[in-house]
Parts: C-alpha cells; sequence; structure tokens
C-alpha cells in the first residue's frame, strides 16, 4: 500500500531549513546587485502609509523601508521569521506576522501598498496570493514585486528545465510569468523593469 503524506498544512516549510544560512548565501548576490534593487523596489513604495510585506523571509528589506514605516510584514517559515526578529534594522511599528500569502490574516483594504521581493518564485498558488493582495490593499494602492522569473527570450527552455530540479528540491519556481499572472489577477501592471536579460524583474502594479 502507498504510504501517506503528509499533508501540506502539516509540512515544514522548506525555508525552516535554509533559515540559518540564508542571509550568509546571499551577500555576494547582495554586493553585486541585489541591495540596489531592494532600494530602488522600496522607492516605488509611498513614503507615508499602511505597508504590507509578504515573505519578508529574514528581514533583508528592512533597511530600506521608509523611515517610521508601519504596518505588517508577512511570513511562512518561523525559523526565517525568528532571524527577522533579531535584525536591528526591524521597524518598531511594522507587526512581524506568521502567516500563508494565500491567506492573509487581515481585513479587507488594510494596506496602503505592499512589496514582495523573491516571493512568488515560491508561493505554492501565485492566484491566491495575488486575489488576498487585492483584497487587503485598497484600490488605487502600489504592489510591487521583485522576482527571478522565465525570461522572454531564447533562455526561456534552459528555466524550465531548472525549473523541473528547484521546484522539486526548494519549492522554489524557475519559470514563473509573474507580471502575466498579476495582470490575470486583475491587478494593473504599470511598469516591468528588466534585469540580467530578463531573468529578475521589477514589478509595479496598482490595485
Ligand atoms: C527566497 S526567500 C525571499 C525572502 C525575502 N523576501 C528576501 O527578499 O530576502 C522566499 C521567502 O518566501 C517565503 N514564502 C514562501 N511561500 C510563502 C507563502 N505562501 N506565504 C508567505 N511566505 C512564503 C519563504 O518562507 C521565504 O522566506
Amino acid at each position: 500500500m502507498k504510504e501517506k503524506q503528509p499533508s501540506d498544512q502539516l509540512k515544514r516549510p522548506v525555508y525552516d531549513q535554509l533559515a540559518e544560512r540564508y542571509d550568509r548565501a546571499m551577500q555576494p548576490l547582495e554586493r553585486l546587485c541585489l541591495a540596489r534593487w531592494r532600494a530602488a523596489a522600496l522607492r516605488e513604495l509611498p513614503a507615508v502609509g499602511r505597508l504590507l510585506e509578504v515573505g519578508a523571509g529574514t528581514g533583508l528589506n528592512f533597511r530600506h523601508y521608509p523611515p517610521n514605516a508601519r504596518g505588517a510584514a508577512v511570513e511562512l517559515s518561523f525559523e526565517m521569521l525568528r532571524r527577522a526578529h533579531w535584525k536591528t534594522e526591524r521597524p518598531a511599528d511594522v507587526a512581524l506576522v506568521q502567516a500563508r500569502a494565500e491567506s492573509l490574516p487581515f481585513a479587507d483594504d488594510s494596506f496602503d501598498a505592499a512589496l514582495a521581493t523573491l516571493v512568488f518564485c515560491s508561493v505554492a498558488s501565485p492566484p491566491m496570493a495575488f486575489a488576498e493582495l487585492r483584497r487587503v490593499v485598497r484600490a488605487g494602492g502600489r504592489i510591487v514585486l521583485l522576482e527571478h522569473v522565465r525570461p522572454d527570450n531564447l533562455l526561456a527552455p534552459l528555466f524550465d528545465c531548472l525549473n523541473f530540479f528547484t521546484a522539486r528540491l526548494f519549492e522554489d519556481h524557475f519559470n514563473r510569468r509573474t507580471a502575466l499572472e498579476a495582470t490575470t489577477a486583475g491587478l494593473r501592471v504599470l511598469r516591468v523593469e528588466r534585469h540580467l536579460l530578463g531573468c529578475v524583474q521589477l514589478i509595479v502594479c496598482e490595485v
């Protein structure tokens, strides 16, 4: 008889195992380009208002937040969230909440803007996560994404192959079309800035 698999709800998030090494592993990329791209993503958000970050990880975006930021940073992995809590740059008025992007524990129109960096490659259901963002961010509010995606060029088949392994090993999808998913979910995509031959994109949307 086939062994029973643990349900998705009971499975430990894969980032619980990666949390300890995450900041160290990201350091070379941060130095090369990522810190700059994070800062540019945060500049797309309003300087005031209630901010939601989804999949905040260990809080590597905190140092780019606007001064006096207030709102919430949501993260699925307890171990990632614990490290976010330790960050000295953690904004005092931003609550750290363990939750799934697909099921956000906030009332409708709770935020003026939202941010996600390197998250939509990992979420189990991008359509559900976008639907939740549309629900909790007020009409006219900004949603800014910095994501690695399937490039729209000759590299695309390579990303499809890579995805076969990364999705199984790390639940990280290398061939998501995140800007298209955002449009399909009913968001207005205002701008897409392409980096590294379109493999990384800054996607600026409006509800
Ligand atoms: C590559 S890390 C990025 C972390 C952080 N945003 C950054 O830029 O460093 C992806 C993060 O998304 C989180 N994540 C994955 N699926 C999620 C979901 N459904 N809801 C909330 N967070 C999720 C993971 O636990 C992980 O911390």
